[in-house]
């Protein structure tokens, strides 16, 4: 089959990687794919403007493209889905109504009270006035969410009253996430740990994929502001499968029961953050598409083919694959610019690729890269994913670092405990 994939990040390079080697692939095309990333004979990068969804789906009944995967949730919110289906196109990722988990922290929280899916108290306002008196009756720390995708920018934890107000003001009054700001949710702030699991489904059935935990904050020990994700390791060994089967049955049942009855049709990723409270897990958020750094492990554990078993969900025929998955543990610790997630330099030259790349165990995903004449220059924040599997998480862990150590470039900055959390 051929395939087109949407997004240039390091989560597209690892799915493109991971379909590069399905037997059942023949060809893919990548957009705006990444330039510098060297995947296979096969991989190619079109010129096409990857936001106007017309034009891709004319490209893909161009190319008789069997299969679409679309990587990031912009596109998905924005309603790529439905384009390509009215075309008779078969593509990954839910239509708008369905990414809406993702799109609208009100909506999805309004689905998780009527579920009945464990997850924080909260109440959302479209008044500053209402919103500021409320939060002032509840104890701190307070979680404040802007409903729209705000980049990941959207949330913000505030220990003070007086950093509530400041935030309310920025998101509601100043909307410096412009429409995104319009309802607040004001939400209680649990405690515990993290994990992130994913599932994929056809809106029939589902396959929850292995557990995985990020590193959100910038430097070591959990310290500095929260980013997009600084490292992953898979498996997570506090996800224990007495968790596994509460999540499947309080989590992913209703989810999927909810959408039937909402008459929501659903073919995508539905990947939860949960939070593992003394209470038991609770969900943080949903997101309509795979995480990012959480698919450069998960695609290195996975052993099926994946451009079969993500268009058997686009048929409705999840339920005839299996995925199968490494117990080899994997780890992917993020090289960052120096400066990210504020303002960060761009176009330092990389050294060291190809010295990594010939590490074994290991792969390196690239995400903020481009090239520049004969160089490989860093353009993004989160500039390569240097990711290694092992025996267990500490081989995989020294792995990972081994590779990471080889690749240099000016401001680079990586957190040096990834998965080490998981280790005592
Ligand atoms: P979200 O986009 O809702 O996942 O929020 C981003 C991050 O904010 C999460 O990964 C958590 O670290 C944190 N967070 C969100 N909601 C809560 C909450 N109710 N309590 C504590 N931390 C939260
Ligand atoms: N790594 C977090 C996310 O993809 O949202």
């Amino acid at each position: 089959m051929k395939v087109l994939v949407i997004g240039g990040g390091g989560r597209e390079h690892a799915i493109v990687w991971k379909l590069s080697q399905s037997s059942s692939v023949d060809r893919i095309f990548w957009t705006p794919g990444n330039p510098a990333a060297k995947v296979a004979a096969h991989v190619s990068i079109p010129s096409l403007n990857t936001n106007d969804f017309s034009a891709l789906a004319d490209f893909a009944k161009k190319e008789h493209v069997d299969l679409t995967v679309v990587g990031p949730e912009a596109p998905l919110v924005a309603g790529i889905s439905e384009i390509f289906q009215n075309r008779g196109l078969a593509i990954f990722g839910p239509t708008k109504a369905g990414a809406q988990l993702e799109g609208s922290k009100v909506f999805s929280k309004e689905f998780f009270l009527k579920h009945k899916i464990p997850t924080g108290r909260a109440r959302a306002f479209s008044n500053y006035e209402e919103a500021l008196a409320y939060s002032k009756m509840q104890p701190k720390p307070l979680v404040l969410k802007a409903d729209g995708l705000a980049a990941g920018k959207g949330v913000v934890i505030c220990v003070q009253q007086e950093e509530v107000q400041s935030h309310l003001a920025q998101i509601m009054k100043e909307r410096i996430f412009g429409e995104a700001g319009q309802k607040v949710l004001i939400e209680e702030c649990l405690t515990g740990t993290e994990v992130s699991i994913h599932a994929i489904t056809d809106g029939k059935s589902y396959q929850m994929l292995p557990s995985v935990q990020d590193h959100k904050r910038v430097f070591d020990h959990d310290e500095g502001p929260n980013t997009g994700g600084m490292g992953t390791y898979s498996p997570a060994p506090i996800f224990t499968p007495a968790l596994e089967e509460r999540v499947r049955r309080e989590v992913f049942d209703r989810t999927l029961t909810g959408l039937r009855e909402e008459g929501v049709p659903y073919c995508g990723v539905l990947y939860a953050g949960l939070m593992l409270t003394p209470e038991g897990p609770k969900i943080l958020e949903y997101n309509c598409r795979f995480g990012d750094p959480e698919t450069q492990v998960l695609m290195m554990r996975l052993k099926s083919d994946l451009g079969q078993a993500l268009l058997a969900a686009c048929r409705g025929e999840l339920d005839r694959v299996r995925l199968d998955w490494s117990s080899e543990a994997a780890v992917c610790v993020i090289l960052a610019a120096n400066g990210y997630p504020g303002p960060f330099k761009k176009g330092d030259v990389i050294r060291g690729l190809d010295a990594a790349a010939a590490r074994p165990h290991s792969f390196v995903f690239h995400a903020g890269t481009t090239v520049n004449g004969r160089d490989v220059v860093t353009q993004g924040g989160r500039v390569l994913g240097v990711t290694a599997r092992g025996a267990d998480l500490r081989e995989a862990i020294r792995r990972a670092y081994e590779a990471a150590d080889l690749i240099q470039f000016d401001g680079k900055h990586c957190r040096r405990d990834i998965g080490s959390k998981a280790l005592n």
